[in-house]
């Protein structure tokens, strides 16, 4: 694993510092293996990068969307992560409604739509029961709560291993999430966490020790490279050890 930990002066920096490592990422894989694989995540913040990425001129018919969760609302629905990110980006480029992978959540039956999902994702990168996708890139956010994706606190959501998706559970309403064991196998994982609702948590995230069950976004240590990019409203009380990975700008 790589590990950066980046930090950022304001919102508007972090921004333009998601966006340039975006960038980087996807033209890494296309250079690769000619094609791309990023997932989303929901929430607010990664909406000024969405709306940025609508701006670019990339080879769009070759990089393929998905999301690490998803509300089970329809995808009309204002909570929806699907529309945000539509409305803020896809709607906005050429990219084929075929690269476009949303999570399903009109069955009714979230089990099943995960289970729909996972199907989907193993046709897509052509993989067997019991094997991973490997995602060129996973975005995530982080609740207050230290919660990623849909994985919050104290939910079973955190201990299955043997799926790629499954069900979580916010305040006893089901969403769609990748499992921690997915976002792990990613070749990039970028948190991109602002504000100062997420010092406390960040700083139990950061800490040499802490219960994984009460701030889920430590179960994500991936294998490949793994960049926190902060703002510094958000870091103010990070200590770590993890000095030399700091990048402070
Ligand atoms: C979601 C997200 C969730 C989000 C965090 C941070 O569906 O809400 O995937 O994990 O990233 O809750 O949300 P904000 O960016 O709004 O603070």
């Amino acid at each position: 694993m790589q590990k950066f930990i980046e930090i950022q002066e304001n919102k508007t920096a972090l921004t333009e510092r998601s966006l340039e490592i975006v960038l980087t990422k996807l033209q890494t894989a296309l250079e690769s293996r000619g094609t791309a694989s990023i997932v989303l995540s929901g929430g607010s913040t990664p909406k000024a990068l969405y709306e940025a990425l609508s701006t670019q001129n990339l080879p769009w018919e070759k990089i393929h969307i998905f999301w690490g969760d998803e509300r089970y609302v329809p995808p009309t629905h204002s909570d929806s992560n699907q529309l945000m990110a539509r409305k803020a980006w896809l709607d906005r480029v050429n990219i084929p409604a075929s690269n476009i992978h949303p999570m399903p959540t009109a069955s009714g039956d979230p089990s099943a739509d995960a289970r729909q999902y996972e199907t989907e994702l193993r046709e897509f990168f052509q993989i067997s029961e019991g094997e991973f996708p490997v995602f060129d890139l996973v975005l995530l956010g982080m609740g207050d709560d230290g919660h990623t994706a849909s994985l919050f606190p104290h939910t079973d959501a955190l201990t299955v291993s043997d799926r790629v998706i499954t069900v979580g559970n916010k305040d006893g309403q089901p969403r769609l999430t990748f499992t921690a064991a997915t976002i792990n196998k990613a070749r990039c994982v970028l948190f991109i966490v602002a504000g100062e609702n997420k010092r406390p948590a960040l700083k139990e995230i950061f800490a040499p020790q802490a219960d994984e069950r009460m701030y889920p976004a430590r179960l994500i240590q991936p294998l490949g490279v793994f960049w926190w990019l902060l703002d510094r409203s958000a870091a103010a009380e990070i200590e770590t050890n993890d000095r030399e990975h700091f990048i402070s700008c």
